[in-house]
């Protein structure tokens, strides 16, 4: 039960999520890239496919499973790391990469079964973690989120996808 309300999906999202999540990212002028909630890799798959060669991603993947499979398919990437820690906790590896920002992060997280306390914790960093002009992209199964997400971020769009089980909106944001 615990883990299902973590993971908080049926199924893995849909190859129209990944495109939405990541169609409004210029690849060659980030630097840092950081994934919430990787779990079994969809998008971070098409990141990796897509980033330049120095860029690093940081990919944050609470579910031990998950976080195991994700590490093992991405060790031969020297610049993408797999962190089993909670993304409130996104600062600290931040600078134990030796960064002090990220100009995306991209997160799946399933806010709707979080604490509202976690879920602030959780954008409060992200907001401190982005760089300035730095984008928050998030999906969600519901607009329950747009209101919080609006007093943390600046909103600037919200999209729906319809091909995906369940059907998703997806929130891109910027730094206020
Ligand atoms: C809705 S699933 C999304 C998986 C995948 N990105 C996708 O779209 O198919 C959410 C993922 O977030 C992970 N997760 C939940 N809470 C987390 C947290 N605080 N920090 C990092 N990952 C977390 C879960 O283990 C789960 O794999």
């Amino acid at each position: 039960m615990k883990s299902r309300k973590i993971i908080g999906a049926v199924s893995p999202s849909s190859k129209f999520l990944a495109k939405k999540m990541l169609e409004g990212i210029n690849f060659n002028e980030t630097k840092v890239i950081v994934e919430y909630g990787a779990g079994t890799g969809v998008f971070t798959r098409e990141i990796v496919s897509k980033m330049a060669e120095n860029t690093k991603l940081l990919v944050f993947e609470l579910h031990e499973p998950f976080f195991k499979k994700l590490e093992e398919e991405f060790s031969a990437y020297p610049n993408v790391f797999v962190i089993s820690d909670s993304a409130a906790n996104v600062l600290k590896h931040l600078e134990e990469n030796h960064e002090t920002h990220t100009d995306i992060i991209v997160s799946s997280l399933p806010f709707t079964n979080f604490e509202t306390n976690l879920t602030i914790r959780i954008l409060k960093a992200s907001e401190r973690a982005l760089h300035k002009n730095g984008s928050f992209i998030q999906f969600q199964y519901s607009l329950n989120a747009k209101k919080l997400l609006s007093k943390i971020f600046e909103m600037k769009s919200v999209q729906f996808v319809p091909i995906n089980i369940p059907p998703a909106f997806v929130y891109t944001c910027k730094k206020k």
